[in-house]
């Protein structure tokens, strides 16, 4: 049986040894609640910000080309790193689009290996979705064609080549989309890298020779390497004023538990699928893997200062069982450092008290209600939704266009699981019967469902029918992912 198909024995091993000894264990609790250490060494290494790409406007269309490709990186002690990027070594562009444009891509694979590119987040027709029934053969181009719908947010790029998911996107196939509105006349920082900061927060394993160190595990895989933008713990000299961060957690299957060096408060402005109702003041955002958070920082007055971003993950209770934690989930540890320039001329001086309009759909409009648990067998290592794997032939659940349901996810044990759904951005009805907090109160496409927990979810399912063209639903911890914790849904 290929059920243990991608975890080594060795992983299988240590998670059976639950209850017994851990291996590779020893590690003494206390020395991990450290408070972050004082970065006392000046980094010097600028935080990368990804390029740019506004496309080419050909008659009527916005045309993008991207090429998924082998590549070598540096991260750590200048050691050589064989990576895959899109049009470079590492990660790729961050891809602008308009709201309301109708845009075409070019993407090439000249990976040595099929891949997909899946736009994540973004409203289209299921062919053009990049998941794994959009499979890219070596050395070929495929040409996604849509209307950009979506509401202006950050969203993302990847590899979802069924099996390989996990290691394409660890190796480097991923990237920032940002959808711009020119309608809004809101005062947002927004001029990218200036004082609007695309933040990708990966974390990777490099062993000795800076070969990345890529080995399923059923936990998901985690590395003790932190990069922001590919660079280890690099520097963002930021204007003293308002500036955006725009935070998207690319990593395999680690969260990151948000906060700043100097506990000062920050303000979120936009969920997974655009902006909140209201900014939400908070000292912490969670963001589990494939979630993403825009926040508002004040620098105003705080020229030749520092801070840093730091993930205070030892705060985080519930969500990762012992035997899932590495020495990262049990301490605060650094993503950034920011160091205050001068403010510039132009600058955002107060945040909006407004920002969207959101349409909360009611329960009674919902027509289907239906139910997903997400289970994976300890020992086994089988990862299922409603007891069952992915099966690419199968498809799982059948949606009436324009229909408005309501998904229960549930979660009777283990790990916390970020459930992700194609297609669609959906709002969060309640967690375990309760109200979602204030920030989770927006458009969302993926959500944690923690241990113990059901969540309940409700979506509209508009504009693109397709009877033969399924678009996914899984966990977006991507080792789960791949190894069967996702489904298929047709729109018809
Ligand atoms: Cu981020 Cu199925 O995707
Ligand atoms: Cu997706
Ligand atoms: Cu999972």
């Amino acid at each position: 049986m290929a059920k243990n198909r991608r975890f080594s024995r060795r992983n299988v091993l240590k998670y059976s040894a639950l209850g017994g000894a851990i291996v590779g264990g020893g590690y003494a609790a206390n020395r991990y609640f450290n408070a972050p250490e004082q970065a006392d060494v000046i980094s010097a290494l600028p935080l990368p910000i990804p390029p740019l790409m506004t496309g080419t406007k050909i008659e009527g269309k916005t045309i993008y080309n991207l090429t998924a490709q082998k590549g070598v990186s540096s991260f750590v002690k200048d050691q050589d790193t064989q990576t895959f990027g899109y049009n470079g070594n590492y990660l790729g562009p961050t891809i602008s689009m308009q709201k309301g444009d109708d845009v075409a891509l070019n993407v090439t694979n000249n990976l040595g290996e099929p891949t997909t590119v899946h736009w994540h987040g973004i409203h289209l027709p299921a062919k053009m979705d990049g998941g794994p029934h959009q499979t890219i053969a070596s050395g070929e181009t495929w040409q996604p064609e849509f209307k950009m719908q979506n509401e202006a947010a950050t969203y993302f790029y990847h590899s979802h080549m069924m099996h390989k998911t996990d290691e394409q996107v660890y190796k480097g196939l991923a990237g920032m989309l940002i959808v711009h509105d020119s309608q809004s006349s809101l005062d947002l920082p927004d001029v990218y890298g200036v004082d609007d900061f695309p933040l990708i927060v990966q974390d990777k394993d490099f062993s000795a020779n800076g070969d990345m160190n890529y080995s399923a595990a059923i936990e998901g895989v985690k590395g003790n390497t932190i990069l922001a933008n590919g660079a280890n713990m690099p520097e963002l000299e930021a204007p003293a004023q308002f500036v955006r961060l725009r935070l998207l957690n690319a990593s395999n299957a680690r969260m990151y538990n948000f906060g700043f060096s100097d506990n000062r408060s920050f303000h979120q402005i936009a969920s997974d699928g655009g902006l909140l109702a209201k900014p939400v003041e908070m000292t912490r955002l969670l963001l589990s893997p494939a979630e993403r958070g825009e926040i508002l920082v004040d620098l105003s007055g705080q020229e030749n200062t520092r801070l840093r971003l730091v993930s205070y993950s030892n705060e985080i209770a519930n969500l990762t069982p012992f035997w899932a934690k590495d020495a990262l989930d049990r301490k605060a540890f650094d993503i950034l450092s920011i160091s205050v320039g001068p403010s510039l001329p132009i600058a955002t001086k107060q945040i909006p008290e407004n920002l969207a309009i959101i349409n909360q759909l009611s329960e009674q409009s919902a027509s289907v209600t239906r139910q997903f648990e997400l289970k994976m067998g300890l020992f086994s290592g089988s990862m299922t939704i409603n007891g069952l794997e992915m099966d690419i032939d199968r498809i799982d659940h059948t949606v009436k266009l324009g229909d408005i349901e309501i998904w229960e996810i549930s979660n009777p044990a283990d790990l916390a699981h970020p459930f992700h759904i194609h297609d669609i951005q959906f709002q969060i009805l309640a967690r375990d019967g309760n109200p979602p907090p204030e920030n989770e109160r927006g458009w969302k496409d993926v959500v944690l469902v923690k241990k113990g927990e059901t969540v309940r979810v409700i979506a509209q399912f508009n504009d693109f029918a397709d009877p033969e063209t399924p678009f996914m639903f899984h966990c977006h911890i991507l080792e789960h992912e791949d190894n069967g914790m996702m489904g298929q849904f047709l729109v018809v």
